[in-house]
């Protein structure tokens, strides 16, 4: 009797032969199930593949409202980007996914999941370490491990198999997409010098001319965006709006040589509209409500936020201590933030929030200042003492 087993399906060339190979080697009963994380793929066709590719079912699971609340918002928070840039969002889809499967698993009494991570990438880290912290009997099968075949005869063994591969047949490059960002790999990009083709963006398709400009204006209620321009939306739609208004400028573009988990580097480029935005936004807001102390700690906390996602580490002890810090830390980080959006480029104009702690009467230059200017003397001379003595004791400060 054949052994069920639950596959993370794209509805791509790799994981619709991944059905027929998994069928073969190891005799099982593939049920795959497609996630909806806002990817802009024909979902509908996909399940159509799956099951005509013989799998036994197939499941289309609509995971963006969870995704957003419990992934991406808790990131948002957080200022998360690995190495500085990085606004991770193919990263933070993986921790949903493996529990996703898992739950499925269990529901389904499978003992085995496979995904279509290769052997190279920090996604197959991610989903094996997910799947093994939520459910440690699961037995993790990656095809795309295991198999030899390279691209010609992976065409093959599909057209042996009486698997469309018109309809699967994929570009040169390798790209994933959800909600928050769009990662692009291969083709000319791996060479670090050469130039993205402007071919390879889908996302921030630039539709504005030079002298176009725009301003928005983004709410946000503990560190979470909740309007545009004075009227509230849904978080999904907030996020796909704000995709498709700044894309057209150009807007959220990165290229980047990054480093991977697994040591080595590679070349990424992201469109990420929505996210460079809000997250600018969100750290501007932060900027004008939240004491220094918790400002400056909170960017320790944060690197290694996007550190722990990056690696996979989505479901342990320690990110949950961290989730908590940061949730806590956005109990004023309610206001909103004036953007201006321009060519290839947008910037923060304003801000404001009724629990601002930026004092106009202390900072101005102008003649309401209360500011006492005989307290900076006294304050400076104690803050100044110990480098002072050194000083005085002969040592060198320089
Ligand atoms: N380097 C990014 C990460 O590890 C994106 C990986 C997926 N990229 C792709 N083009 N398929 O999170």
């Amino acid at each position: 009797m054949s052994e069920k087993l639950i596959l993370a399906y794209s509805g791509g060339l790799d994981t619709t032969v991944a059905i027929k190979w998994l069928q073969e080697n190891y005799n099982a009963e593939v049920i795959a199930v497609l996630i909806d994380l806002g990817q802009p793929d024909n979902l509908k066709d996909a399940y159509e593949r799956a099951i005509n590719t013989g799998a036994s079912k197939a499941y289309i699971i609509d995971a963006k409202n969870e995704f957003v609340k419990d992934y991406i918002y808790p990131s948002l928070k957080a200022n998360a980007r690995y190495e500085k840039k990085y606004t991770l969002a193919t990263a933070i889809a993986r921790p949903l996914i493996a529990k996703i499967l898992v739950n499925f698993a269990q529901k389904e009494n499978a003992k085995m999941i496979a995904h279509g991570c290769t052997a190279k990438g920090n996604d197959q880290v991610r989903f094996d370490v997910g799947i093994r912290s939520l459910d440690p009997d699961i037995k993790i099968i990656a095809p795309m491990r295991v198999w030899k075949l390279s691209r010609e005869e992976e065409i093959e063994y599909a057209q042996k198999n009486n698997i469309k591969i018109n309809v699967t047949k994929k570009s040169i490059y390798s790209i994933d997409e959800n909600l928050w960002g769009r990662s692009i790999e291969c083709g000319n990009l791996e060479d670090p010098w050469s130039e993205p083709l402007e071919e390879i963006y889908k996302w921030s398709k630039i539709e504005k001319n030079e002298k176009d400009n725009q301003y928005m204006e983004i709410g946000f209620e503990n560190g979470e965006p909740v309007s545009l321009d004075g009227e509230r939306m849904h978080s999904v739609d907030l996020i796909l709006k704000l995709n498709a208004i700044a894309g057209a400028y150009g807007i959220g573009r990165l290229d980047m040589v990054e480093n991977r988990l697994i040591g080595i580097k590679s070349r990424e480029i992201y469109e990420a509209p929505a996210a460079e935005i809000l997250l600018e936004a969100h750290r501007q807001l932060e900027s004008l409500v939240m004491d220094r102390e918790l400002l400056h700690y909170k960017y320790l906390i944060e690197d290694k936020f996007s550190e722990m996602i990056y690696y996979g580490l989505w479901f342990t002890p320690l990110m949950k201590c961290l989730i908590k810090f940061i949730e806590e830390s956005q109990n004023y980080v309610t206001g909103v933030v004036r953007i201006k959006m321009e060519y290839k480029n947008f910037s923060v104009v304003g801000r404001k929030s009724k629990y601002s702690i930026y004092d106009y009467n202390l900072a101005t230059y102008d003649k309401s200042d209360i500011f006492d200017p005989k307290f900076s003397e006294s304050f400076i001379k104690i803050w100044g003492y110990p480098y002072e003595i050194l000083a005085k004791k002969g040592r060198k400060n320089g």
